[in-house]
């Protein structure tokens, strides 16, 4: 009977179809605890929901279990302790390398589902058969937050989808811009130094980054999508993603597309101003990884269309743009787009570290059909990422759970574990004549492939259109200009200069806008939350430095 009325006030407060149970444990002061919180403050509360007994007996990492009297390392000889030992031992040892960049970030399991018949343009089997799903598993990022960063900084965020395909693994590693900074792949290194910390304060260096990016100006349609308000969204869920780069695909007659990949929201674009973003950062770092975890355990699951932008083998040749350069949009009008299908996240992962931590993306995961983009970013994409994976995990990283294929038959074998079935006893080299793996034949890949040549030349025009196209109205253009000036304001004046300069010469509009709310905010301290601005030492003015600055 008691059990019953408990049941009526679960139903009556309706908390009881996230728990599918009654359990008569729950009480009132529970109640109040489960109306304050999310789902992701109550995991270990669930647990205990799943799991009213202890879920066993401890024991060490060999399997010893472990007598009560060892719980201590106080009056005892501690070598003799061998739980603690292990205790010891696992606390300074379990650490891999963060990520270079991307560290920060979360991850789920889900789905792709085929929509649309996309068969004219592509075999790969993942895009062929409307109904078809396809496991997948989705890393979200940070660009370039540490570890123990936050999330509503402005800064490119990502969905790295790898869809483990009949195929082999297909990873699309995608950005909430659609366009990136650079299409030279040389970039990559002094790049990542900009965005990093100053090699002597180890602080995020804003002069670095200006003076990078008012040097190179084709970097300025991505800065651009970070100033508009495009630049933060409010949760991974509440944004496009792209794989940026342009792919190759072909059909079963071996007649080739170029397509660009794009990741619709169906949860909406929702962007986050600065001034609430910075109210969040101290109250809840882990803001975008609590909106993501939140929705997947009330069975609210995000999902993105996915469609490609298409142009054919005919008409990549006669743009009069370069379809490859990823610093720009195509143009429109120049292209069509395709629906394919849409990914669902379904299942938030029982361990971090396991599947997310673990997860090796790299886009050169790719399928029969999809050969990969031509161009210089994605051959310096090719290697880098492979080794940055096999720095941080090991040689092995694809027989790694979260990214061992569905079907995997090399001649590669041992190495740092894990080895899995390391191929047991089959032949371990080519060619053999005693039925180890063999090739097979696919009539429809081209004998010819198109070959690429980049001009070095920046064309403002494209900066200039982000600008007219999504920078609109008066209170959008009023935040662009405040969010660059966030990040101008400590920076060297010459620099400041050069930047206005170039935002001068893609709209003479956007320089007067920027020349004046910058004198505006150096005369207003504390303009830029939450940088604080210590006044200048006296002798910075002296006229001494100056000769050094300018002698
Ligand atoms: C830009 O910043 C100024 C100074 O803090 C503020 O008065 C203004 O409202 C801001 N503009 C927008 C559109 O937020």
């Amino acid at each position: 009977m008691k059990r019953l009325v408990v049941c009526v006030w679960f139903i009556f407060l309706n908390q009881l179809n996230q728990y599918g149970v009654c359990d008569p444990s729950i009480d009132i002061e529970n109640l109040a605890f489960l109306n304050r919180t999310t789902p992701s403050d109550r995991q270990l509360y669930d647990f205990r929901l799943e799991h009213p007994e202890p879920i066993g007996i401890t024991t060490t990492s060999s399997g010893l279990p472990v007598e009560i009297r060892d719980t201590t390392a106080l009056n005892m000889n501690q070598y003799k302790n061998q739980f603690h030992v292990d205790l010891m031992t696992d606390f300074t040892n379990p650490r891999i390398p963060e990520r270079v960049v991307h560290a920060k970030g979360t991850g789920a399991w889900g789905y792709f589902e085929v929509l649309h018949d996309v068969s004219k343009y592509t075999t790969a089997d993942i895009f062929n058969g409307i109904g078809k799903k396809t496991p997948a598993f989705v890393r979200f990022s940070q660009a370039i937050q540490s570890l123990g960063g936050y999330d509503t900084g402005r800064e490119q965020k990502a969905l790295s989808v790898k869809f483990f395909t009949r195929e082999g693994n297909l990873d699309f590693l995608s950005l909430h811009t659609p366009v990136y900074f650079y299409k030279d792949a040389i970039n990559f290194e002094p790049f990542g130094a900009v965005i990093k910390r100053n090699p002597k304060t180890f602080r995020r260096d804003f002069t670095a980054f200006w003076d990078f990016i008012s040097q190179k100006p084709e970097t300025l349609h991505a800065t651009f999508w970070l100033m508009s308000d495009y630049g933060l969204p409010n949760g991974y869920r509440k944004a496009d993603y792209f794989p940026i780069q342009t792919y190759e695909i072909r059909n079963k007659h071996g007649d080739r597309h170029f397509v660009r990949f794009n990741f619709r929201t169906c949860q909406g674009i929702e962007n986050l101003p600065d001034s609430e973003a910075n109210l969040i950062i101290p109250r809840d770092p882990d803001y975008f990884n609590r909106d993501l975890y939140d929705s997947i355990e009330d069975k609210n699951y995000p999902s993105w269309d996915l469609e490609m932008d298409v142009l054919s083998y005919d008409d990549v040749r006669r743009v009069n743009y370069d379809p490859f350069d990823v610093t720009r949009l195509w143009k429109r009008g120049t292209y069509h787009t395709i629906q394919i299908g849409r990914l669902t996240l379904n299942r938030n992962p029982d361990n971090f570290f396991r599947d997310v931590e673990l997860a090796a993306l790299n886009p050169s995961n790719l399928v029969p059909g999809i050969p990969g983009p031509i161009d210089s970013m994605f051959r310096a994409r090719r290697f880098a990422y492979r080794q940055t994976q096999i720095h941080r995990l090991g040689i092995n990283h694809n027989r790694i759970h979260v990214n061992t294929p569905l079907y995997r038959k090399e001649y590669n074998r041992d190495g740092k574990p894990p080895v899995l079935e390391n191929m047991k006893d089959a032949p371990m080299y080519f060619p053999n004549s005693f039925n180890g793996p063999v090739w097979y034949v696919d009539e429809s890949r081209p004998k010819d492939s198109l070959s690429l040549l980049q001009s070095k030349a920046v064309d403002l025009e494209v900066p200039a259109e982000f600008y007219h196209n999504y920078v609109v109205t008066e209170g959008q253009k009023g935040r662009f200009v405040n969010n660059t000036i966030a990040l101008l304001l400590p920076v060297a004046p010459y620099i400041q200069r050069r930047v206005i300069r170039l935002f001068t010469l893609v709209d003479p509009d956007l320089g007067r806008r920027l020349t004046r709310s910058l004198l505006q905010a150096e005369q207003s301290p504390g303009f830029a939350p939450p940088r604080v601005l210590i006044p200048p030492k006296k002798h910075y003015y002296s006229s001494e430095y100056n000769m050094k600055l300018h002698g």
